[in-house]
């Protein structure tokens, strides 16, 4: 008998797809115009299709959706407008039939102001639950300090029964949770442990560089204590199990993700980190003062976290989720090239090492939408467009920002077919489907050959079959070209080369190794007979064996 291999060196997450589902937005079961557990496992068999390994739930549990789930009321339930927890266990249990593993997301830096802890917690100063949250004395209409919440106001607020003002860095409906209280933490790995037990397969940690903040001295990410609660975290919940753990950690640099990720599994799998997603903004400004993305910035950016992590951490691989726009509108185009450029994009992104997330209807090539302020439902969007008409921007100016950055262009929902709404629902959607799901749909792809679709399914396929993708070292090429974003990767007996076209025009590749470079596994045109000249946005796979 083999020792139980406890570390982090042989996970299965290492050579997995994980497809992140927004339930509200995926498919509606019961004509209410909002997405349901009962329409994820109609879904299953779409998903088993393609390829993927596990599912990301966006938030599920019992909430008032003032921030779409991400403000919990319960963690123990499921919210009605997408079930029951019965549904809950069927859909573990009919995902796993199919192999899917259902990862949840835990919202732990705050709690709804519905939840019973914060209900109890505001009645008085000596309620037991008053310091499961962060409160500071004060006189009403003078905040403790000037602190700001990520939604816009300020990040503090007044209860006039206690005679304090709690910590909120989300909207004013989500106290932050206090993580120095060793009660609260025990509550929660409870919780955890009994998420366990129901066969959850993982588990994304919301904002978690947040939870050990300290407002006195404004510190907010990466707080001193974060480690030690996470270590503490890992312990007493996920060490237990064959867990995959993601942390969203908007503050992670490479030295911070070798402690998140480190392969003695004593913290977490890995980290989403949003170095590379930041890049289009005016630096150190808001992600809606945008700026062109600069493109010899974002491979050495992906080029950095590639080396520093091999062997010493693991990297997440992702494009989009329900924060951010649709990468094809975003840095492909949507336009003329939407087809070549989605592929181009999947391509350069599946070929390198972490574990590749695919965002509902990233698979289609799925678009950013254009709509009237009246059709966006997003409270960031909402609050964003309020405070800036005040500062006096010019509408159109803020209305760019929206298309560009708001949360809704990925929050449309998924387009399944060119029937009424997409198919998504046989009611009125809780926001408005994408006029363009006639062209963009699931069911015309896995139809057609050369889809954006078939091009997902093989790269998890690829995956798979070549243990390359998970283990070889990774090398950029060509760091200097403008246009030019290749790399190679390469194990023991192996290589693979990615070479893409990162725009719009045809460009002659100066790059020696393409010659020998094997094998096209996949790429985005077909027949190409000269090796060296790359079409707008192509994108090309090679493989070959060391001799
Ligand atoms: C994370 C979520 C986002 C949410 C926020 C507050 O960033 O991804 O959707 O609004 O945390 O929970
Ligand atoms: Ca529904």
């Amino acid at each position: 008998m083999t020792k139980k291999d406890n570390t982090n060196q042989t996970k299965w997450w290492k050579s997995a797809v994980i497809y992140q589902i927004y339930p509200r937005s995926f498919a509606d079961s019961n004509h209410d115009g909002i997405g349901d557990l009962q329409g994820i496992i109609l879904k299953l068999d779409y998903l088993e299709k393609l390829g993927i390994d596990a599912i990301w739930l966006s938030p599920v549990c019992k909430s008032p959706q003032d921030d779409n789930g991400y403000d919990i009321s319960d963690y123990q339930d499921i919210d009605p407008m997408f079930g029951t927890l019965t549904d809950m266990e069927e859909l573990i249990a009919e995902a796993g039939k199919r192999h899917i593993r259902i990862i949840m997301d835990l919202v732990l830096n705050h709690s709804s102001d519905e939840h019973y802890w914060f209900r109890e917690a505001r009645k008085s100063r000596e309620n037991p639950y008053h310091d499961y949250y962060v409160w500071r004395d004060g006189a009403e209409g003078q905040l403790p300090n000037d602190m700001r919440a990520a939604f816009g106001g300020p990040a503090w607020e007044w209860v006039p029964e206690v005679g304090q003002y709690y910590f909120h860095q989300f909207s004013v409906k989500q106290p932050d949770l206090n993580w120095e209280n060793p009660k609260l933490r025990r509550e929660i790995y409870d919780m955890i442990n009994w998420w366990m037990e129901k066969g959850v397969g993982g588990f994304r940690l919301d904002v978690i560089d947040q939870i050990a903040k300290e407002p006195d001295r404004k510190i907010t990410c990466n707080g001193p204590r974060l480690h030690e609660f996470l270590r503490e975290l890992s312990r007493e919940t996920f060490q237990k199990g064959d867990l995959v753990t993601v942390g969203e950690a908007w503050g992670a640099t490479t030295e911070l993700a070798k402690l998140y990720s480190n392969p003695d599994n004593s913290e977490l799998s890995m980290v989403f980190q949003f170095e590379h997603i930041c890049l289009d903004q005016i630096p150190g400004k808001e992600k809606w003062d945008l700026a062109p993305l600069p493109f010899r910035k974002l491979k050495e950016v992906f080029g950095r976290w590639q080396r520093e992590l091999y062997g010493k951490g693991w990297n997440s691989l992702f494009w989009n989720n329900h924060d951010l726009p649709r990468i094809v509108s975003r840095w492909g185009n949507d336009n003329e090239y939407r087809v070549e450029s989605a592929k181009m994009l999947a391509i350069l992104l599946h070929g390198m090492q972490g574990t590749p997330y695919i965002y509902q209807g990233e698979e289609l090539g799925m678009t950013n939408i254009r709509c009237q302020l009246e059709d966006y439902r997003d409270i960031e969007t909402l609050n964003l467009y309020r405070e800036r008409l005040e500062k006096g921007y010019e509408k159109a100016e803020i209305m760019d920002s929206i298309y560009a950055k708001s949360r809704d262009n990925a929050r449309t929902p998924m387009q399944w077919n060119d029937g009424e709404n997409a198919g998504f629902t046989d009611g009125e959607p809780w926001i408005r489907v994408n006029p363009n799901y006639q062209k963009i749909n699931a069911a015309a792809q896995m139809a057609e050959e050369d889809s954006i679709w078939k091009c997902y399914q093989k790269l998890i396929r690829l995956r798979k079959e070549y243990p390359v993708f998970a283990e070889g070292e990774f090398q950029m090429l060509l760091e200097e070209d403008e246009n030019i974003f290749a790399y190679t990767r390469t194990d023991a007996c192996s290589q693979l080369l990615v070479i893409c076209n990162f725009y719009g025009s045809t460009v002659e590749v100066d790059l020696e190794e393409l010659e020998s470079a094997g094998e096209l596994l996949i790429g985005n045109y077909k027949d190409r007979k000269q090796r060296r000249v790359l079409g707008p946005y192509e994108g090309r796979m090679y493989w070959r064996e060391l001799g």
